[in-house]
Formats: structure tokens, sequence, C-alpha cells
């Protein structure tokens, strides 16, 4: 994927120049049927502090519906047919189903597996490799990517200045009405902070809400859990936020070196982003290049496909040398009945996050 760096380094020096918008100063516009109320942003308890600065973009009901309908937007791509929620597809976590990397305009293949969008607005560096720092300049790398949506902003702007609909919708949603790259990124953000995933099963038996318990399987498998997979995978989104090398072997294919990419460096070669693990159930297939189809083969991967590499994490090397994380058939199972747990129906099914 090509990151147009012009386009980028421009949108850093936009979204800085309006660090400082005052939070009060969000008008209450009463246009149209949208009133500009801001929207309730609660950081469920179990969780780790909020990364986005929220004060700088308050999601407002107006902001947030504008957000929705660009997510869900055709006009975004060259085609005005791939939209983000094309390849982000709400009943599967907003991955891309059954496609192992994902497909953009003109059926042009892309070389990484969809991520989950959920808990975005704790996060700070976005994508495999984090080559994005801040959730309101990802989407540019979607829009911008030839094998995406290969669109530019001007004809962006131009598609939705002359769409029935746009022009009140973003009076509505900001002060200065504008259609333009700030406005069109920041209603994505509103959309894409709201969208919190905290009510799996799991989440409830540890808020100790409604007498839910795991059964002794799941709790096992949440035992096995903790002390084979949280080296990385670790609290309560399950990521530490770092890049590792976990052993995945070289896809000829691509080629992808991961986090180097970013930072030029030999030693992250073939690292990637440690992934939140949250509705894992329904994300399949599994890793950067979507290459795993089930959990099982994940497990299989950990147990028994490691493959050796100087910078591979040394979690996965025991100490009598041997590569891997012993498990049994057993524990492999138990691990997997805790993972389902992680799977939140509210969150998939939330008619707020859908298209119609
Ligand atoms: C052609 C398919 C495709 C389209 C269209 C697309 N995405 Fe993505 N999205 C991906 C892939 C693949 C990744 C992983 C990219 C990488 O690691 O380089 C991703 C990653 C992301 C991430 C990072 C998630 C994280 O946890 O780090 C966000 C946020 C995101 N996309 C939002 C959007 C938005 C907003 C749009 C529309 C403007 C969009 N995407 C359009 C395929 C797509
Ligand atoms: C050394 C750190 C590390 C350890 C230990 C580890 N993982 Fe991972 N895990 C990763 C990284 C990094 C990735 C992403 C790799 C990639 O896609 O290139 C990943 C990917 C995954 C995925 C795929 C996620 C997705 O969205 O595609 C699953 C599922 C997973 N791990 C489960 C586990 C389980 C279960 C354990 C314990 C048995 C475990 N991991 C142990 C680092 C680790």
């Amino acid at each position: 994927m090509k990151l147009n760096y012009f386009t980028y380094i421009c949108l850093v020096l936009i979204c800085m120049s309006c660090k400082n918008e005052p939070y009060e100063e969000i008008p209450s516009s009463q246009v149209g049927e949208f009133q500009n109320v801001l929207l309730d942003f609660t950081i469920p308890s179990n969780f780790p502090p909020l990364m986005y600065d929220i004060e700088n973009n308050p999601p407002t009901e107006t902001g947030f519906e504008l957000g929705r309908r660009l997510f869900y937007e055709g006009r975004l791509a060259s085609d005005n047919v791939v939209a983000c929620g094309f390849c982000h597809i709400q009943e599967f976590a907003f991955t891309h189903h059954t496609h192992i990397v994902s497909h953009g305009v003109d059926g042009a293949i892309g070389s990484r597996n969809a991520q989950p969008l959920h808990n975005l607005a704790f996060k700070s560096e976005f994508t495999w490799d984090g080559a994005a720092g801040h959730l309101d300049l990802q989407p540019i790398i979607p829009i911008t990517a030839e094998v995406e949506m290969n669109e530019t902003f001007s004809n962006i702007i131009a598609k939705l200045q002359s769409h029935p609909d746009y022009p009140t919708l973003f009076q509505e949603a900001f002060e200065n009405g504008e259609i333009n790259a700030e406005n069109i990124l920041k209603a994505l953000s509103q959309f894409m902070i709201m969208m919190v995933s905290s009510n799996s099963k799991y989440d409830k038996f540890r808020r100790n809400e409604g007498n839910i318990t795991l059964t002794p399987n799941e709790m096992q498998g949440m035992e096995l859990f903790q002390q084979k997979c949280t080296s990385c995978h670790a609290g309560e989104l399950f990521t530490d936020g770092s890049y590792r090398n976990n052993g995945l072997a070289i896809d000829s294919q691509y080629n992808d070196i991961g986090r180097a990419r970013v930072t030029g460096l030999t030693e992250d070669n073939y690292k990637f982003k440690v992934p939140n693990l949250r509705n894992i159930e329904v994300t399949f297939p599994y890793m950067h290049d979507g290459r795993f189809a089930t959990l099982e083969d994940v497990l299989e991967h950990y147990r028994n496909g490691i493959t050796d590499y100087d910078n591979l994490d040394n979690s996965l090397r025991q100490t009598n040398g041997v590569l891997g994380i012993p498990m049994t058939d057993e524990e492999k199972d138990r691990i997997i009945d805790f993972l389902k747990t992680l799977t939140d129906t509210d969150f998939i099914f939330d008619q707020r996050f859908s298209e119609f």
C-alpha cells in the first residue's frame, strides 16, 4: 500500500493547527434533522485510559451521523463503490470476511488482511505496522492507496459538494460547515471512536455484571491464555501495543517486512503489531496476510509452526532451545473456548454502526 507522503504531511499540519479548538465552543446547531449535541462517550470500567484526544474532536450527533454516511459512501473511492464499509463489514467486527487480503477498486488486490475496527479510541498507532500515528490521519492511507480506494481529496470534495445531502450534513456537523479534508477525517473519526466493543461475556464476567460466569472450560482457557499468551496479548485490549516477530514464515508472494517499512530498521523486519483479540471468533482469516483460516490453525502455529529469526520474540523460544509454545490438544481447545468469550454481539449488531 502506497502512502502519499505529501498529503500525509499536509494533513498532519492541518490537524496540528486545529488542536486548540476549545471543547465548549462546539455550537449547538439546530439546522435540519439532527441537533449538534455531544454524544455520551463512557470509558468501560475495565478499560485502559483513552488515547484519542477527544476534546479536540468530540463526537456529536451530527458529526457521528456524517461520519457514518461517509464510512459507507462509495464516492470516497475512484470507482464510487469501494467504501470503507466494503472492506470493514460490521457483522465480522468490521473486517473483510473471507478475504485473505483486501480487494479495492477494480478488484486491485492489497497485501494485507483488513483489521477489525473497534476500541480505536484506545489506540495511538494504527495499521499492522503502525504507519499512521493518529486516527484522524489513518483514512488517508486507504483513500489514496491505488489498491484500495485510489481517490484524491479534491475529487471527493467535488463529489460531495454536488451531492444533494452532504452540504447540509457538513453545515450541521461543523461550525465552519466546510466540505474539506479536515472535516471529512474528523467526521470519520467521530464515527469510529464511538465503536467501543466492551460487552462480551468476558467483559461482563470481569465487571461482575448480572451473575455472568465463565464455564469451567472457559475458565481453564483463560488461565492457560494468561500463562502462554499475555506476554504479548496483554491487558483488557489483549495487546501491549508493541510490534513483535511471532515466527510466521516469510510469505514469498508479498515479502511484507512489517514494522521495518515504517522505521527502516532491519531489527524491525517481520515485526507486526500485536493485535487486539476481541471478537476474534468472527474476524477470520487471521494474521496480517490472512494466512490462517481458523483459530485451530493459529494455535497450531504457536505450538509447532514457528520459524526462527534473529529477532524472533524470546517468549517463543523455550529455555531448551525448542521453538514454540508447548500446548496439549486439550489446552489448545480450552484457549479457543476462552477466546470465544471475547465475542461481543451487542457491538456486532449495534444499529448505530450499521449502514442503514
Ligand atoms: C480495500 C479495503 C479497505 C478499504 C476500502 C478501507 N480499509 Fe481500512 N484497512 C484495510 C486494511 C487491509 C487494513 C490494514 C492496513 C495495513 O496494515 O497496512 C486497514 C486498516 C484500517 C485501520 C487501522 C485499524 C487499527 O486497528 O490499526 C483503520 C482505522 C481503518 N482501516 C479505517 C478505514 C476507513 C475509515 C476507511 C474508509 C476511508 C477504510 N479503512 C477503507 C482495508 C481497507
Ligand atoms: C511474541 C508475542 C506473542 C505471543 C506470545 C502470542 N502472540 Fe498472538 N500475535 C502476535 C503478533 C505479533 C501477531 C500478529 C502477527 C502478524 O499478523 O504478522 C499475533 C496474532 C495472533 C492472532 C491473529 C489475530 C488477527 O487479528 O489476525 C491470534 C488469534 C493470536 N495471535 C492468538 C494468540 C494466542 C492464543 C497466543 C498464546 C497461545 C498468542 N497469540 C501468543 C504476538 C504474540
